[in-house]
């Protein structure tokens, strides 16, 4: 049978698609790495790791990402929030886990005020967005965000993230 028609036929059968082969099979699309960082109320830095981020569109500038509906960020997550994207360099690794909750004591993690906004410092690249749409998409939340500022390091290479481990 081809893929297509098993597809169809455990559509057909109603068969629950495995939560384990779902993670294996997204996971083998390399990623790069970014932190989404946005201000609480108190104006305190909230900060989640994200694989999700796609540039959307040029003209008018959009970009996307993707938020677990149990998220700390997405307390924060609202229409009109303004909303920080840096993209990981290779030597940021201990950053990505950082903000994905394995926080290292011995490796500080260094944000630096951009435009009044706080961003990794030392990234690969950085936007500044405001988020425009926040959608549900299952059990995670789509934002999407227009592009205010931006910016690239030339000299930086990218931390690559491939079956749950960086490359
Ligand atoms: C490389 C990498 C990419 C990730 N990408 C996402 C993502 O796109 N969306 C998401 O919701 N969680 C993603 N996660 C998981 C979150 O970073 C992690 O669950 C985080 O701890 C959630 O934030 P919280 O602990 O503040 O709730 C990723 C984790 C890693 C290591």
């Amino acid at each position: 049978m081809s893929p297509k028609c098993i597809w169809k036929a455990n559509m057909q059968k109603k068969m629950k698609l495995n939560k384990i082969d779902l993670k294996k099979v997204a996971g083998s699309f390399a990623t790069g790495v970014t932190v989404i960082t946005t201000r609480d109320k108190e104006g305190g830095v909230v900060g989640m790791t994200a694989s999700s981020f796609v540039s959307v569109s040029l003209d008018p500038p959009l970009v996307s990402f993707y938020v677990d509906n149990n998220a700390k960020l997405m307390k924060q997550l609202t229409e009109g929030a303004t909303i920080g994207i840096s993209i990981l360099a290779s030597d940021q690794e201990n950053v990505s886990n950082h903000f994905a909750g394995y926080p290292d004591p011995n490796l500080p993690i260094e944000l630096e005020e951009n435009n009044g906004f706080p961003l990794i410092k030392n990234a690969l690249g950085w936007y500044i967005t405001k988020a425009i749409q926040i959608i549900p998409t299952g059990d995670h939340h789509m934002a999407l965000c227009s592009v205010e500022k931006l910016g690239r390091n030339e000299e930086k290479q990218p931390l690559l993230y491939f079956s749950g481990k960086y490359l």
